[in-house]
């Protein structure tokens, strides 16, 4: 077989040109006299969506059967990254089977929102804890030859206007979060593809953006591998080439590609540029064409029993007042509600696949559990959301003469998918009433939720138990009745937030916008967001019970002080201390305590999930580099530990800390500033050049505002008042430019003196 670089010898512009974009809605361009085959791609992320008929990017249209997987919504909530990427291997050898070479996904786009209608499909409004899922998504499809496309690069993360809105992110903010979930998953998997966003970021389409292609990924983080574009996110095609972008997809015509050929030939587009792109992309054809096998099966069952699992482990028990669960399998159950029968197990949109099979709740009562005594009502209607006063009269009926009620409530397809956001973060109406309804039979009740993301629950405190199944796929009924009767063990926790209210989002004052979506919340995201705030939540980030319980000791550092090219080992023991097994999920969160910037007030920077029988313990050793300390330092354009103390809080939710030691950084890089006239008296005072000068310096030189002999004597009366007034004084010089003091001294502090400080501070 020729190699990518021989191929190139031999095409014409012309060929170049038509290889740069797709040649069918799923395939690329091949050219068989030129020994160039083509492969295909296809949606992507949890399951295949292979269409052989009729070709949508909505997922209209049918595909092939496939095993639907969990959501990323949902995956993200196992903390698992070894079941991810056993997920991942699974996924690969579907591909294999269906001759497909690239899987359209993961998809690490940030949770800014908990209204973006797509949020099923990502993983969590953490930067480290999406890029591990998206990292190791990646490195299980890859490991079978197939290749991953992670998407959408970058700063998606809202549907309404989704493919012309402007997504204004200061530089920190973009480093910090929104590149931050892709970077390590960039890194460290190297995803075969990455796919270019619809949207444009600061002012510029994401298929032609400057900053975020070439001197991000292609520059900073060295990527190789092929940008493609989302489906029809290419714009100007010549640019998006000299930026480093390679394919467009689907096939948009042959006008893209003369349009590529007239570029070249009027010099706006280098040759040298194309062959890069031309380059990458007979690189990416030939591997997927090579490692394509003609006889490649896989064990559909066995996939189906994984994604089973993987429900299981991604289900979160978010309250279990007085251990109401694990259900008796001798109790009566009064099951309600429509999802009970039609389950909710993926969201809509070009994610959506065909199941090979999947089960009804009642399906799996009466075929796993036939002792299990249970009758069913549906409560509430599906498709319509208006209150049925005689469903809700036989859902009383029902419940009433139960020994326990399970409620199977969440957002029905119309409510969230891609293509739109939503409106508000409620359930339908006609759930909430139910819900409130039985909640007043007073009987041992459950709510079980099938949400891609967060709904508020106004009746949250009145449920004694609430278990969230998110989006968990095609065997998501089979996972959540053996929770419920306890034979599998809930281990899954939140990896976003659940705030009270929707409003109470760090960006729903503003969110969603049509033509500039300004990010003005910053970092501040998620539970850096509610915790800054200190905002009650109803669920915070990380939060998930189990039937057993779990101590936390020992927290242990191998050193009191470090520096920022020092790695620090954190060390500490979580023992089972209840009765049966189960699986935690410890997280280790690192705190500022004093910063130059506003930075969270915590943020995640690790995790493990151990398997844990009653009375075992398990000793844990995790590692931080500089980067679990640093902020993006936009003066330095780098990553920055500012010397000082850091907490590192261990604990099992970030409402949960239980364990706190504290570590020394000294002797970071400092940041090399280049100061002028306008530095302020309070940067002065740390900076060394400026000692000399100001202890010379005439006090009277720097202005402090009088007051009158009222608010002196007001103040006088008490000593502590006095000590605030000194206080602002002080503050308020702090922020005073040396330039002002000249200004307002009339000559008693001359500009030649600031012209000397500021040579001296400089050097
Ligand atoms: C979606 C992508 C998807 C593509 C192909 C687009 O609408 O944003 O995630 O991979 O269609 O179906």
């Amino acid at each position: 077989m020729k190699t990518a670089e021989e191929i190139l010898r031999t095409l014409t512009l012309e060929e170049k040109a038509s290889l740069c974009q797709g040649d069918t809605f799923w395939t690329t361009k091949a050219i068989p006299e030129k020994d160039v085959p083509e492969i295909m791609m296809t949606d992507g992320p949890h399951g295949l969506r292979k269409q052989t008929g009729e070709t949508d990017h909505l997922g209209v249209n049918k595909s092939v059967p496939a095993t639907c997987f969990p959501s990323a919504a949902a995956m993200a909530c196992s903390w698992d990254r070894e079941l991810i990427q056993r997920v991942g291997e699974a996924l690969g050898e579907e591909c294999l089977r269906e001759g497909v070479s690239i899987l359209l996904g993961p998809g690490a786009n940030i949770k800014r929102s908990p209204l973006c209608g797509r949020n099923f499909e990502y993983f969590s409004e953490d930067p480290y804890l999406s890029s591990q899922m998206a990292k190791h998504h990646i490195l299980g499809v890859q490991s079978k030859g197939v290749g991953t496309s992670l998407k959408h690069f970058a700063v998606n993360n809202q549907e309404t206007c989704r493919m012309s809105v402007n997504e204004i992110v200061d530089e920190r903010t973009l480093r910090e979060i929104y590149l931050a979930s892709f970077e390590a998953a960039v890194k460290e998997a190297r995803p075969w593809t990455i796919m270019s966003a619809y949207n444009r970021v600061n002012g510029e389409f994401c298929s032609e953006n400057h900053h975020l292609i070439h001197e991000i990924l292609r520059g900073e983080w060295g990527y190789e591998g092929v940008v493609v574009s989302d489906w029809g996110a290419a714009n100007d095609q010549a640019k998006g080439i000299r930026e480093g972008f390679d394919l467009r997809m689907p096939y948009s015509g042959e006008a893209m590609k003369e349009r590529i050929i007239q570029a070249v030939k009027d010099g706006r587009l280098p040759e040298e540029k194309l062959d890069e792109t031309v380059r990458r992309l007979l690189s990416l054809i030939l591997e997927g064409a090579k490692n394509r096998r003609e006889d490649a099966a896989c064990d559909m069952e066995a996939h189906h029993l994984l994604a089973r699992q993987a429900a299981e482990e991604s289900a979160v028990l978010l309250k279990n007042d007085q251990h109401v669960l694990p259900a008796g399998k001798r109790e009566k159950i009064a099951i309600v509600g429509a999802f009970a029968k039609y389950v909710r197990y993926q969201g809509g949109g070009s994610s959506h696949v065909v199941a090979t099979k999947h089960r009804s709740v009642l399906q799996v009562l009466d075929e796993d559990y036939p002792d299990v005594k249970y009758s069913y009502t549906r409560g509430y209607r599906l498709k319509r959301d208006r209150i049925d006063e005689e469903y809700k009269a036989e859902a009383v009926v029902t419940a009433a003469q139960a020994d326990r009620v399970v409620v199977f409530a969440g957002l029905p397809d119309g409510l969230e998918s891609e293509g739109f956001d939503r409106r508000d973060m409620r359930l339908p109406d006609n759930q909430n009433d139910l819900i409130e309804t039985l909640i007043k039979l007073n009987k041992p009740m459950t709510v079980v939720l099938f949400a891609g993301s967060p709904v508020e629950m106004d009746w949250a405190d009145r449920v004694p138990s609430i278990l969230c199944m998110y989006t968990g796929g095609q065997a998501v009924a089979e996972a959540a009745v053996r929770l419920l009767l306890g034979d599998a063990n809930p281990c899954g926790k939140l990896a976003e937030t659940y705030p009270l209210l929707g409003e109470h989002a760090p960006c729903a004052l503003t969110y969603p916008q049509h033509e500039e979506a300004v990010y003005s919340e910053g970092v501040f995201v998620g539970y850096r967001y509610y915790e800054k705030k200190r905002l009650p939540v109803r669920y915070a980030f990380g939060h998930g019970l189990s039937y057993t319980t779990f101590a936390y000791a020992n927290l242990k550092l191998d050193r009191g002080e470090m520096t920022d090219q020092d790695t620090l080992t954190v060390s500490f023991d979580v023992t089972n201390t209840g009765t049966l097994p189960g699986r935690e999920i410890a997280q280790l969160y690192v705190r500022d305590v004093e910063s130059g910037v506003p930075r969270p007030v915590k943020e995640l920077r690790n995790f493990v999930k151990v398997s844990l029988r009653p009375g075992e313990t398990r000793h844990i050793e995790m590692k931080l580099g500089k980067r679990a300390f640093a902020y993006y330092h936009v003066g330095l354009g780098d990553w920055y530990a500012e010397d000082g103390e850091y907490e590192i809080l261990v604990g099992a939710a970030s409402d949960d800390i239980r364990l706190r030691a504290s570590v020394t950084m000294r002797g970071s890089v400092q940041p090399q500033k280049k100061y002028n006239e306008y530095v302020t008296m309070g940067e002065l005072a740390r900076l060394p050049g400026a000692r000399p000068f100001l202890s010379a310096m005439n006090t009277s030189a720097t202005p402090a505002p009088a007051m009158t002999e009222a608010e002196k004597e007001a103040y006088l009366e008490d000593e502590d008042d006095m000590r605030e007034v000194a206080m602002d004084l002080t503050a308020m010089s702090v922020y005073m430019p040396l330039i002002k003091v000249a200004d307002m001294t009339a000559g008693a502090f001359p500009y030649e003196l600031v012209e000397q400080i500021v040579k001296a501070i400089n050097e």
